[in-house]
C-alpha cells in the first residue's frame, strides 16, 4: 500500500490550480443514463471514485471515451437494470445511478453503497428509498443489503426533506426529470453542484426550477437531450489548499477555482487574520501571523462545510486561544482528531460532535492512517509544519478526493514522497 512521507518546516509557494469538483462529477456520470444521446463532460478530476463510476456505467452497457479531462459518453445501448454487486458495493455514489435508471427504465437492483465510514453505520440510504417511494416505486429489500426498486409507472410527487441531504436531492431531482407532471422537493440541499447540475439539465430540455434553494420544482420532460458539461472547480479542494497556506504561513494563488463558492470560510478569514486577495477566478492566499482562535459550526451550504472541518482542526491548532468546533453532519467526522492530538495539539473531545482545541502548539511527526478523504487531507496540512518526518498510511482515502496531491505540493516546495 502506498503512503505519504512528509517532512515538515517547508515554506510553500507559487500557483496551484483547483480541479473538476469530485461531487459535481459524481452526479453526471449517472445523470447521462436520462439521454440516450452523446454527452461530452470536460474538466473530470482523476480520481478514484471517478474511475469506479465510469467503471460501473460501462458495465451497464454505456460507451465511453476518455481523453485527458474530458469523456464522451453513450448510455443508448444500456442493457442492465442490475449494480454489479462487486462495483457498486465500493462507493457510496454508487446509489446515484438509481434513480436515473429508475427514470428512464422503472426497475432498478442494487447492493448497499460502501464508501468512508464517516456517517451513521454504514451511512444510511432510507432518505433515497423514501424519495423513491413517493414517486409510486416499490423498494423490496434483503437484510438491508441489496434493494430491488421498481415501478410500472412512476407518478409527480410533493416530498418534504426531513433531513437536508445533497445526494438525495440531486437524485430525486435527477427522477423526477422524467415523470410527466409536477414535481416539488422541499427543504432541498442547496450545494452548488445541485444548481450546475440543474443547470446542465435545463440546458438540454429539462424543466427544473429552484435548484440552489431549498425548493425544487421540475416539470417532467419527455426527453433529456446531450450536449456538453463542464465540471465546475471543487470548492472543498480550494478551501482546502487555502487553509494549507494559512497553516503553512505561505504565498499561493489558488487558481481555476471559485471563492464565491467557499465564502463561509473566507468571512472567517477576514475575523481570524488570515489575509488574501480574491478575484472571480483565483484566490491570493498571503502569509499571515497571529491567527486568532475561532468556533465553527457545520452547517449545509451556504454554511460552512463539514468537508472543510477537518483541515480548520488543524489550522485552530496553530491559532492564538481556544476555539470549539462542531461537526453537525456526520457522527464521525471528529474521531481523527485523536491523531492531530498525538502529533501534539492541544484538543479535549467534549462529545462525538464537539472538540475545544487550544493553540498554537508545535506538532511532531508521527505514523499516521488517513482515515476518510478530509481528514487525509488535514494530515498533509499537520504534516507540512510538523517537526521531523511524518508517514500516512492508507492514502488511497486522500486519492480518492485529491488529483496528484503529492506532485502537486512538491511544485510548491512541499517535501512529499509517494512511497510504495
Ligand atoms: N442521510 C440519511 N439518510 C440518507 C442519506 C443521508 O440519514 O438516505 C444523512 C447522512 O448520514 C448525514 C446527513 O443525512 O448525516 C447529510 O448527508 P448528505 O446526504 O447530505 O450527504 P451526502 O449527500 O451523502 C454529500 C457529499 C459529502 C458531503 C455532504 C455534506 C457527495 C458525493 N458527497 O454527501 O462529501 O460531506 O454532502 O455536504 O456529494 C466528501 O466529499 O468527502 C463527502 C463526504
Amino acid at each position: 500500500m502506498p503512503k505519504f512521507v512528509i517532512t515538515g518546516g517547508n515554506k510553500l509557494s507559487g500557483k496551484i490550480a483547483v480541479g473538476g469538483a469530485k461531487n459535481a462529477a459524481l452526479k453526471i456520470i449517472p445523470a447521462t443514463i436520462l439521454s440516450e444521446e452523446t454527452i461530452t463532460i470536460n474538466n473530470i478530476p482523476d480520481i478514484e471514485d471517478i474511475g469506479k463510476s465510469f467503471d460501473l456505467l460501462k458495465d451497464l452497457g454505456a460507451e465511453i471515451t476518455r481523453n485527458g479531462s474530458s469523456a464522451t459518453i453513450s448510455t443508448k445501448n444500456i442493457n442492465k437494470i442490475e449494480l454489479s454487486p462487486k462495483l457498486a458495493d465500493k462507493f457510496r455514489t454508487s446509489v446515484m445511478f438509481v434513480g436515473p435508471l429508475l427514470a428512464r427504465f422503472g426497475e432498478v437492483k442494487f447492493p448497499h453503497p460502501g464508501g468512508c465510514v464517516i456517517g451513521a453505520g454504514s451511512r444510511p440510504i432510507d432518505l433515497f428509498l423514501e424519495g423513491f417511494k413517493f414517486f409510486g416505486a416499490t423498494v423490496e429489500e434483503e437484510n438491508g443489503k441489496y434493494y430491488h426498486v421498481k415501478a410500472k409507472k412512476l407518478k409527480p410527487a410533493d416530498y418534504f426533506f426531513s433531513t437536508v441531504s445533497v445526494t438525495v436531492t440531486e437524485s430525486l431531482m435527477m427522477t423526477a426529470c422524467l415523470i410527466p407532471g409536477k414535481s416539488t422537493l422541499r427543504n432541498c440541499a442547496m450545494e452548488p453542484e445541485i444548481e450546475a447540475l440543474a443547470d446542465y439539465l435545463n440546458t438540454q430540455g429539462a424543466k427544473i426550477t429552484g435548484a440552489g434553494t431549498p425548493t425544487i420544482t421540475i416539470e417532467g420532460a419527455e426527453k433529456i437531450t446531450a450536449g456538453t458539461f463542464d465540471i465546475i472547480p471543487d470548492r472543498i479542494e480550494t478551501g482546502s489548499f487555502a487553509i494549507m497556506a494559512a497553516v503553512t504561513g505561505s504565498e499561493i494563488k489558488i487558481t481555476s477555482c471559485n471563492p464565491e463558492h467557499i465564502m463561509s470560510l473566507l468571512v472567517i478569514f477576514d475575523k481570524i487574520g488570515v489575509k488574501y486577495e480574491r478575484g472571480t477566478d483565483w484566490l491570493l492566499m498571503k502569509p499571515s501571523k497571529n491567527i486568532q482562535s475561532r468556533d465553527i459550526k457545520t452547517h449545509e451550504y451556504p454554511g460552512f462545510p463539514t468537508d472543510l472541518q477537518s483541515p480548520y482542526v488543524v489550522l485552530m491548532t496553530q491559532a492564538q486561544g481556544n476555539s470549539l468546533i462542531q461537526e453537525t453532519i456526520y457522527d464521525r467526522r471528529l474521531i481523527w482528531t485523536d491523531m492531530l492530538s498525538q502529533m501534539g495539539a492541544n484538543i479535549i473531545m467534549c462529545d462525538p460532535h464537539r472538540v475545544v482545541i487550544t493553540g498554537p502548539t508545535k506538532l511532531a511527526a508521527k505514523r499516521l492512517i488517513s482515515p476518510d478523504i478530509r481528514a487525509g487531507i488535514a494530515l498533509v496540512i499537520a504534516a507540512l509544519i510538523a517537526e521531523g518526518t511524518t508517514e500516512i498510511d492508507n492514502i488511497y482515502q486522500i486519492d480518492r478526493g485529491y488529483e496528484k496531491l503529492d506532485e502537486r505540493l512538491i511544485k510548491l516546495g512541499a517535501d512529499i514522497k509517494r512511497v510504495d
